[in-house]
Formats: structure tokens, C-alpha cells, sequence
């Protein structure tokens, strides 16, 4: 079975997507052993629980980073989890944290990266006038939104569009994309090189 952490700081609709997944079989023979946040507000909490899904609450705030990606990896570790997914983490991790799980922290971005990176991606895609935007799963690596990308979605922007409406249909496809994504790492049927990720030729 396999074992799979999140990492939240909101609401927390991946969580659910990736959740829904599993209890649906599109993800086979995995759980969610552990739902972590650095916001004890965060609704993705509340979500965990009344699902019976573990949900720890590990406050970021005034904390030094490492210090805090300390707290959060000895959690992983006890409980011996194979795969980090962060979803809607808005917090950025150490380099001692990425050291620790290396190809075993997955991140969604609501752009085409390397377009957009950072905050509110959808508002930055909107404002640049793009006519097409989406979403990315990628492995976490050291920079910010910058790792080996595992599965892109495309989303059109719409003449009829706002921020709003845009940021709802790519959110639509990153709760695809990341069940899609999941999957692939679980298989364990991919090479990279460099940066590029590729499906290991069937034999
Ligand atoms: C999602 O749109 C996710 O892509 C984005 O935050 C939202 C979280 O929503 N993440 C980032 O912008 C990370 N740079 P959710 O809490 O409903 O899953």
C-alpha cells in the first residue's frame, strides 16, 4: 500500500481531488497517512477530519524555515511516507527539506510553468493577455516552481473570461492532472533526464 502525505495551507480542494481518487480506484492501493498544514485555520484541515484522514497542524509562523521543515520531515519520516504532495503549500521549503525526500515531493502550480511562477498565477496569466493558461505538476526542487514537470493541462482563456472563471477551469484540471501525476510516480514507469520526464518504453 502505498503511503501518501499532503501538504496544505488552505482550502484544500486538491486534497479532496487526490482523496476522492483514491477512495474512487483511479488511484490504486494507496492512502493518505497523514494531512499536514501550517495554518491551523486552513479548511483542507477541517476536510481531513471529517474524512478520518489524520490532520496535524505544525505553525509556521515566527518559526525559522528549517526549523519548521524539521518539525514537518520528522513527522514524514515516523510515518514512513512515500510520496509529498503539496497542495496549495504556500509556503517555500528549505533546501534541507528537498535533500531529505529527494523525487518524492510533487508540487501543483495553477500556470504553464515556467510561465507565471509564484503567487496568484492565475491573476498573473490573466493580466499578461495570454489566450492560453493551465496547470503543472511538477517534482520540487530547490528553486521555487522550478522542478522536472510530471503532467501539464492546457486550459483556452476565454474572451468572456475574468480572473475568477479562469482560475475555476484550471482548477478543474489540476484536480486532473494531479491524480494523473500521482499515478505516474506511483508507477515508477518514467525516466528523467535533465529536466525532461519521460515513460519508460514498454518491453
Ligand atoms: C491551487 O490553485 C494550487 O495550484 C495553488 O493554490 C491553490 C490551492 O487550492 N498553488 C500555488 O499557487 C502554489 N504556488 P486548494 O487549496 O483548493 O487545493
Amino acid at each position: 500500500m502505498h503511503s501518501l502525505s499532503i501538504l496544505l495551507s488552505g482550502r484544500g480542494s486538491n486534497f479532496v481531488a487526490i482523496a476522492d481518487s483514491i477512495e474512487a480506484g483511479r488511484i490504486a492501493d494507496a492512502r493518505i497517512s497523514v494531512v499536514i498544514s501550517n495554518r491551523a485555520d486552513a479548511l483542507g484541515v477541517a476536510a481531513a477530519r471529517k474524512r478520518g484522514i489524520d490532520a496535524l497542524v505544525i505553525p509556521s509562523k515566527g518559526k525559522v524555515r528549517e526549523q519548521h521543515d524539521r518539525e514537518v520531515a520528522a513527522i514524514l519520516q515516523q510515518r514512513g511516507v512515500e510520496l509529498i504532495c503539496l497542495a496549495g503549500y504556500m509556503r517555500l521549503l528549505s533546501p534541507w527539506f528537498v535533500q531529505q525526500f529527494p523525487r518524492k515531493i510533487l508540487n501543483i502550480h495553477p500556470s504553464l510553468l515556467p510561465a507565471f511562477p509564484g503567487l496568484e498565477a492565475q491573476e498573473q496569466a490573466f493580466a499578461y493577455g495570454v489566450k492560453v493558461s493551465g496547470c503543472t505538476v511538477h517534482f520540487v526542487d530547490e528553486e521555487l516552481d522550478h522542478g522536472p514537470i510530471i503532467v501539464q493541462k492546457a486550459v483556452q482563456v476565454l474572451d468572456a473570461d475574468n480572473e475568477r472563471t479562469l482560475a475555476a477551469r484550471i482548477l478543474e484540471q489540476e484536480h486532473i492532472a494531479y491524480t494523473e501525476a500521482i499515478n505516474i510516480v506511483l508507477s515508477g514507469e518514467f525516466e528523467v533526464t535533465g529536466r525532461r520526464l519521460v515513460g519508460k518504453p514498454s518491453l
